[in-house]
């Protein structure tokens, strides 16, 4: 609790400044919060970055220009090309290296309150974006952080509080990269050979602009778009050369789950997950990739002629037995699971050479039973829902508290239970779970897939235990990536998934959500207390 308190003591100290406002209609700013408003001297940055949240217009579709909400980025310190601004309305790519001290000014130029969140960062409690410290309008955050993380993708977006799914669809989201010795010892493809692919749904309205409004069927799945669009583009084409290219892939959708596969049905090879490289490549009929996943891919164009193309797609798939979902085919929209093209490649010049895929990539240490803590004490998440709103062990979000199950004593690896087995049709109706029996329409709206993600450190997949029918487990079954680092679990109706989890260094308050950034809004969302 003492974080707590020095926490309110910083805050009084700004209130006796003048520099605190409370009142906006709709908003919860917590007594408590300690903005960082200024830089702390005694941090030596690397890189020191002023990161922008803005409306702009930008073209998307032909016609009229969207209006957005985007980040911008300038580069004050630190190595050319740790800004990559890419076009459209995400932000720029952040190129960071491990060890790297990060600073970032971030000003909020938005008429409404906003925080940005490092997401897959092990950051510490002041500098993770949880939505006590959101500022105002005309307001400045300093973000300082070392880059702990190992190679790979994560991203930036907003995290503000019943504002998130908002924001987010209108456009602040941005990808994170990280280096680091042992992935340059392996020369995987970069340069104009490492492809970001950041996946979003969106819809428009006659006049271009984004659609977003939520009928009670869309607040309870999530707001799915009917227009796909990579990096903010829409039917995206990318040039290739006939050799091997690295795609980072985020979901960075609200609600939409993809199915990705290949267009000739090739497999699909995947080299790194949430958290940074797989132990070696691993390979799929296809890849389930929830809001917030991130996944990379190795592809090899070497056996296309030029000429030739080849398609990422999201292939059908099923959600529940209960026909939500499960590609009827009248395009998307309407559901989880149809099928559509992401992306599509054109092989356009013949070159020789090509790298060829490593056998074995990172170092990962698998952690097992044996590394818990306390191997007595299991830390619950079970996904309920009351009054129409889904919650985490039967409460929705309160911006500072937690329960006495939400404390995890710092310097811990505890084992982690998500159960989304409240939701499976026709039986396991537990606690948690009121309002509502198995069928019809309110055990339809109930059988939701959770895309469950945890602030802080990543974490390892110990067990699935999957709770529904096994025609419709089948369309998605062979997609899960279960070794490797994550941050975000794909949890199916009727699914039990084991995690274990390390909450070293920081202590304080960590968010643990719905990634769905729509059940994330209705409080789907709660703390653990780290101390
Ligand atoms: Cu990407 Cu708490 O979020
Ligand atoms: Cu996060
Ligand atoms: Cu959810």
């Amino acid at each position: 609790m003492s974080t707590i308190n020095h926490h309110r003591r910083r805050f009084l100290q700004y209130a006796a400044l003048g520099t605190f406002t409370t009142t906006l209609p709709g908003v919860v700013f917590p007594e408590s919060r300690n903005l960082n408003r200024i830089p702390d001297s005694a941090f030596k940055p690397d890189v020191e970055i002023a990161l922008t949240a803005q409306t702009t217009a930008i073209p998307i579709l032909p016609g009229a220009s969207t209006r957005v909400f985007k980040y911008t980025g300038k580069l004050l310190k630190g190595p050319a090309g740790t800004l990559k601004e890419l076009p459209g309305y995400l932000g720029p790519i952040l190129n960071f290296e491990q060890g790297q001290k990060v600073r970032l000014f971030f000003y909020n130029q938005l008429p409404q309150p906003c925080v940005t969140h490092w997401h897959g960062m092990h950051v510490p409690q002041i500098m993770d974006g949880h939505p006590m410290y959101a500022i105002l309008e005309g307001e400045q955050y300093v973000y300082e952080f070392e880059v702990k993380n190992p190679a790979g993708t994560n991203w930036y977006h907003s995290h503000t509080h019943e504002l998130t799914a908002r924001q987010v669809y209108q456009g602040l989201a941005g990808l994170i990269t990280i280096t680091d010795e042992v992935e340059r010892k392996l020369d995987l493809p970069g340069g104009e050979f490492d492809v970001p692919l950041i996946i979003q749904d969106r819809s428009f309205t006659p006049d271009n602009q984004f659609y977003y409004a939520l009928t009670m069927h869309q607040r309870m799945q999530g707001f799915l778009g009917d227009t796909i669009l990579v990096n903010g583009q829409h039917n995206y084409t990318i040039p290739v050369k006939t050799r091997a290219y690295r795609l980072r892939i985020l979901n960075g959708s609200n609600a939409r789950i993809y199915k990705l596969g290949w267009s000739d049905g090739s497999p699909v090879t995947a080299i790194g997950t949430d958290g940074g490289l797989l132990a070696r490549p691993e390979i799929f009929p296809y890849i389930m990739l929830a809001p917030a996943e991130r996944v990379e891919l190795w592809i090899d164009f070497s056996g296309y002629k030029p000429g030739a193309e080849l398609a990422l797609q999201t292939l059908p798939y099923q959600i529940s037995s209960m026909g939500m979902g499960g590609g009827r085919g009248r395009g998307m929209g309407e559901g989880q699971g149809n099928r559509d093209t992401i992306v599509r490649f054109m092989i356009t010049e013949q070159v020789s050479d090509s790298p060829k895929l490593p056998d074995t990539l990172v170092p990962i240490h698998r952690l097992s039973e044996r590394a818990i803590s306390n191997p007595d004490k299991v830390v619950p998440i079970n996904i309920g829902m009351h009054r129409m709103t889904f919650n985490l062990n039967g409460r929705t979000f309160e911006m500072l508290d937690y329960m006495e199950q939400e404390k995890i004593p710092v310097n811990t690896m505890q084992k982690i239970r998500i159960s989304n087995a409240n939701s499976a049709m026709g039986g396991g109706m537990g606690g948690g779970m009121r309002g509502g029996r198995g069928g019809g329409m309110m055990g339809m709206m109930m059988a939701q897939p959770h895309p469950i993600h945890l602030h802080g450190q990543q974490f390892q997949i110990l067990s699935r235990k999957p709770g529904y029918a096994d025609s419709v487990y089948a369309t998605v079954k062979d997609g899960f990536i279960n070794n490797g680092w994550k941050d975000t679990v794909l949890v199916m109706p009727g699914e039990e998934i084991e995690i274990i989890k390390p909450f070293g260094d920081y202590t304080g308050l960590f968010l643990y959500h719905c990634h769905n950034l729509e059940h994330e809004d209705m409080g789907m969302m709660r703390n653990f207390f780290v101390g």
